[in-house]
């Protein structure tokens, strides 16, 4: 045993000293561009970047990448790779090479002997071995929430920082291979601290105008609300997207010719190669402003046998550099992305501005990558709910403390749902471009991730409620299945709310035939419905529970339901007569909001904002596009990837609706039946400033022939001169003008398809006084092709692949055998003028996003949590609720007694002037959780893998001015934390948790 400790102890101050040795000078910045390679200043430098490119699954899943299982269908292994690829580096000390991913690098590390791990160590320290980007996965841009895509990069960059400290800190962002880019990720990079940005794939125009013009490198301002260069990002368009230029591909998946150097052999053809390459070289310069070009030698998965690679690259370099003395002016040097930036900056250069962003993404006239932004919508739900959840998970498990770990009931964590959601953020997953089985594995591990942290919230709700309960997670009330509610004579309801404002919230639950009684948190009844809709086709009755509810801030109410010995009472809901019977308009009203539908067509008619006395008449209906599987003019197919519908008009489902009508004190809904797959309720509960539509979708119908791509679609008479407006993964909102990019004259080839955008979360329209706003609960493409028209696409069913390498038709099925994929979501309707509609849709969209966790407990073990201490029915994580502009986006725990904290202006600048929500707020974090105290408060960088105040990027001279010097970060004031508008502060907190918390 002793001799087990002195060996642990000698082998950790070793480590101690190499981690030292790393460390080196104060300015980890200049140390770490100080290990480039030596340029020419005289030639034209050629940076070759050996890379791989590793999907966190696609056409198979995680682990068999990793494990390079399934070479059937892919031939691919990620161990393999690493090991190959570290073996090389240690064999020649001029090779480097890059590595971007971060769950595989870790999955390999964890499996490395020390003395292994210490070579890679070493390999990293020394600038041989670099990491890119370094989130945990290369996510994708159009369909990603922010706040998930922040916490998929919080993973991977900390993995780094703990396991290589600033050695292992990517100084780029590299994503290479998402189907277009958002300015918003733009500038999450640049609040991260990234000090470049590489990507491969953008609008094939676009590309050759860049390539013309000299511009395939700009600096990005990728906000229009944080002050420059806040989220200024350098941004370099590589050349031949992630892939090495033709011909010069020596990997084991490649079938290019090697350089055979002897000149004795038959094979002999290093002439003829090194002539191709100062000629591509020389012509690839004329695209770039400098005299340094990159060449990135590698591609999916390659590397496996590095040696290939790396003997042809050694071989490459030394020939093309012998040249030199024969007159030739180019250097080829083994080089990372951030060494080529590092040229960059010194080149002093003044730089161009990008104020747009990278979408829609085509390859060609009638190739647009924008059927991916909806491509399954059930995953993307999933997606989207997990995120909700794991922010639950976190907050529960700071709030209960070491309670919330290790509880009654087992043993609870967030870090599987962690991982899961940030394997989610893959660039193939939360898209809906892998392959069927690997999207069913995507869904497997989160759901693996949701039953470990169901296990925490258990712990903690029982600690900070005082009473062990039996807690019982209703899954699938999405489907109104909830077994314990539909059965129990007695139940509770437990509402959390994980946003830092009072929230309230209709609760609605699939109940037993009977009348109920229900009880808020002080024992107070409160009003209660049940409603009774017969499924379609069914004579059985499926009452629901409706009643209202309110839950503190990041906090839970409990609700106790009891039924009363009658059955079902009279049901209130006076359904109205069939359609034909019916007289007079349909009207659905609550106080702020009234809909109308017209009385012949059972569609919506008009829409009237009682609050602001405005009315609009709006329809709405769904239509679908024949997808195209190819024509005349071209053969391609719409498919996971790509939207082509076959014309321009989609085919209405139905001109008019069957209708019922439920009307009670609680809500007023609409049922409209537009087909045997397709209906929505229109919605209004009480005290609701949106009108919901919830929609059910499917299976789509394919025996005729037609794959078919569903739109929502809503017909004003607005004048929107061509413009319409959406969100970038959720945050800022981004100008959109029909047949228009911002940057260049372009030529629409595909009328629908080339005008779709990513919806993150919400879209509008206006015409400069009335806005109507649709918020989505998860991404869908979206657009507006004629003025005053706007739509969504909210699912997709195609026959054929569309030849981007997935290889299946994206042909989701259903619960049984050869059925499709049925999809229930719910667009948020919002009439305002352009002045109050921020205020509405900014908060109604968080409100959104985290609503509250319902959990319900079954009645028998209430019993209490410790000797004494009398159950609590309400509970409150803060002390005070925030400001309205301020969203606490993460609290989670960070190490024993540290939190990691960050809140955020939710408010562009100009948008919330009405009601004064624009302005600089500031909050005092002292004394505001309940839970703990905080000792001390250290700012960080927006991944908090940086101090703040350490933290310092590459400045870049622009055409706007400049160079900008970044502002000094703010000193800090635990009680007095300032946010401006659309502002995100991240901050360590060393904090002590209240005695109180842990009887
Ligand atoms: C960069 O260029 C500007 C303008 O030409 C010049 O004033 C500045 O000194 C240069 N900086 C460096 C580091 O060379
Ligand atoms: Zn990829």
């Amino acid at each position: 045993m002793a001799a087990g400790f002195w060996a642990r102890l000698l082998l950790r101050l070793w480590f101690l000293a190499v981690a030292f040795l790393c460390a080196g000078a104060e300015d980890g910045r200049f140390d770490y561009y100080e290990l480039c390679p030596a340029t020419q200043p005289s030639m034209l430098n050629v940076h070759l970047l050996p890379h791989t490119h590793d999907d966190v699954g696609w056409l198979k899943t995680v682990d068999q990448y990793f494990y390079g299982a399934r070479n059937d269908i892919q031939h691919a292994g990620v161990q393999y790779i690493l090991d190959s690829v570290v073996s090389a580096l240690l064999a020649n000390k001029s090779r480097r090479f890059i590595y971007v991913e971060i769950v595989f690098f870790s999955y390999w590390w964890n499996k490395q002997t020390a003395q292994r791990q210490q070579e890679v160590r070493q390999l990293v320290c020394q600038g041989r071995f670099q990491f890119a980007n370094g989130g945990w996965v290369m996510n994708d841009e159009a369909t990603t929430y922010y706040a998930a895509s922040i916490d998929q990069m919080t993973l991977g960059l900390n993995f780094l920082k703990d396991t290589f400290g600033d050695c292992g800190r990517p100084r780029v962002a590299w994503h290479i291979d998402p189907f277009g880019h958002s300015r918003e990720q733009a500038s999450l990079f640049a609040q991260m601290g990234f000090d470049g940005y590489f990507f491969g794939r953008l609008d094939y125009q676009d590309k050759k105008r860049r390539e013309i013009q000299r511009e395939m490198e700009q600096v990005w301002r990728a906000s229009v609300n944080l002050q420059p260069p806040h989220a200024d990002l350098f941004t370099s368009v590589l050349p031949n997207g992630y892939n090495p230029p033709p011909d010069l591909c020596w990997d084991m998946l490649c079938s290019d010719y090697p350089l055979v150097d002897d000149p004795d052999s038959p094979e002999y053809n290093v002439k003829g190669l090194i002539n191709y390459f100062l000629n591509i070289s020389a012509i690839q310069a004329q695209h770039y402003r400098t005299n340094h070009i990159v060449m990135t030698m590698g591609s999916d998965f390659h590397y496996e046998n590095a040696n290939m690679w790396f003997k042809n690259l050694d071989k490459l370099i030394q020939l093309v550099n012998a040249q030199q003395s024969n007159g030739s002016s180019i250097n080829v040097l083994y080089s990372t992305p951030a060494c080529y930036l590092w040229e960059l900056n010194k080149a002093n250069l003044t730089w161009s501005v990008k104020q747009d962003d990278f979408f829609p993404y085509a390859d060609g006239p009638h190739q647009f990558w924008t059927g991916y932004f909806t491509s399954r919508p059930a995953l993307k739900r999933y997606e989207r709910l997990s995120h909700k959840f794991l922010q639950v998970c976190n907050q529960l498990e700071v709030l209960a403390g070491p309670a919330a770990s290790v509880g009654s009931y087992g043993q609870g964590s967030s870090a599987r749902l962690r991982q899961a959601m940030a394997v989610a953020q893959h660039h193939d997953a939360v898209s809906g471009t892998s392959k069927q089985h690997v999207a069913n594995d995507y869904a497997r591990q989160l759901a693996a991730g949701w039953e470990e942290c169901q296990v925490l919230v258990s712990n903690a709700l029982a600690s900070l409620g005082s009473s062990k309960k039996d807690f019982v997670f209703c899954n699938q009330l999405n489907i109104s299945v909830c077994p314990l509610s539909q059965t129990a004579n007695h139940f509770q309801a437990i509402l959390y709310n994980p946003l830092a404002w009072t929230i309230t919230w209709t609760v609605r639950l699939p109940v037993g035939a009977w009348a109920y009684n229900v009880r808020d948190p002080s024992g107070q009844s409160v009003p209660s419905e049940v409603i009774d809709i017969p499924a379609k086709g069914s004579e059985n009755s499926h009452p629901e529970l409706i009643f209202p509810a309110s839950a503190p801030p990041l906090g839970f109410s409990i609700y106790s339901v009891t039924r009363l010995s009658v059955r079902t009472p009279q049901f209130r809901d006076c359904c109205s007569p069939p359609m034909a019977q019916s007289s007079g308009p349909l009207v659905i009203q609550n106080e702020h909001l009234r809909a109308i539908f017209d009385p012949n067509t059972g569609l919506l008619q008009e829409i009237e904002n009682l609050d602001l006395g405005l009315r609009l008449p709006v329809s709405q209906s769904f239509y679908w596009y024949n997808a195209s599987t190819g024509d005349i003019t071209h053969p391609q197919a719409s498919g996971a990837y790509i939207f082509r519908p076959d014309k321009t008009k989609p085919f209405p489902l139905r001109h008019w609706v069957n209708t019922r009508l439920v009307k009670n004190a609680l809500v007023q809904e609409v049922h409209q039946n537009f087909s045997a797959w397709c209906s929505q309720v229109v919605r209004l509960y009480p005290g609701q400033r949106h009108l919901e539509l919830e929609w059910t979708v499917g299976p789509v119908p394919i025996r005729d022939g037609f794959g078919k791509e569903i739109i929502s679609r809503f017909d004003s008479q607005l004048k929107t001169n061509g413009r319409f407006y959406t969100d970038s993964n959720g945050r800022e909102i981004l100008e959109r003008r029909r047949d228009y990019r911002p940057t260049w004259d372009l030529n629409q080839t595909e009328p629908v398809a080339g005008n779709y955008y990513p919806v993150s979360s919400r879209i509008y329209i206006t015409d400069g006084q009335v806005q109507l706003t649709v918020l989505t609960d998860r991404s869908q493409g979206g657009s507006s092709l004629r003025d005053g028209s706007l739509e969504l696409m909210v699912h997709r069913r195609l026959l054929m692949d569309d030849n981007r390498g997935v290889g299946e038709a994206l042909l989701e099925p259903g619960d049984g055998p050869g059925t499709g994929l049925v999809v229930r979501g719910r667009h948020l309707v919002l009439l305002d003028t352009v002045e109050t509609a921020a205020a509405g849709h900014r908060l109604q969209a968080q409100r959104e996003a985290l609503a509250p966790q319902l959990v319900l407990a079954s009645p028998g073990q209430d019993v209490p949590y410790s000797p004494g201490s009398p159950a609590r029915t309400q509970f409150s994580g803060l002390r005070r609720e925030l400001p309205p502009p301020v969203h606490l986006l993460t609290l989670a725990l960070w190490g024993p007694s540290t939190v990691l904290l960050r809140l955020e202006h939710i408010f562009e600048r100009e948008e919330g002037r009405a009601f004064n929500l624009s302005q600089p707020v500031t909050v005092d974090l002292q004394d505001l959780f309940s839970a703990f105290t905080i000792n001390r408060l250290e700012e960080t960088t927006l991944a908090a893998d940086q101090t703040l105040s350490k933290a310092s990027r590459l400045q870049w001279r622009t055409s706007m001015g400049g160079p900008t010097s970044p502002h000094p970060a703010p000193s800090l004031d635990p009680s007095a934390v300032t946010l401006q508008p659309m502002e995100i502060r991240t901050f360590l907190a060393s904090v002590t948790w209240s005695e109180a918390w842990h009887r």
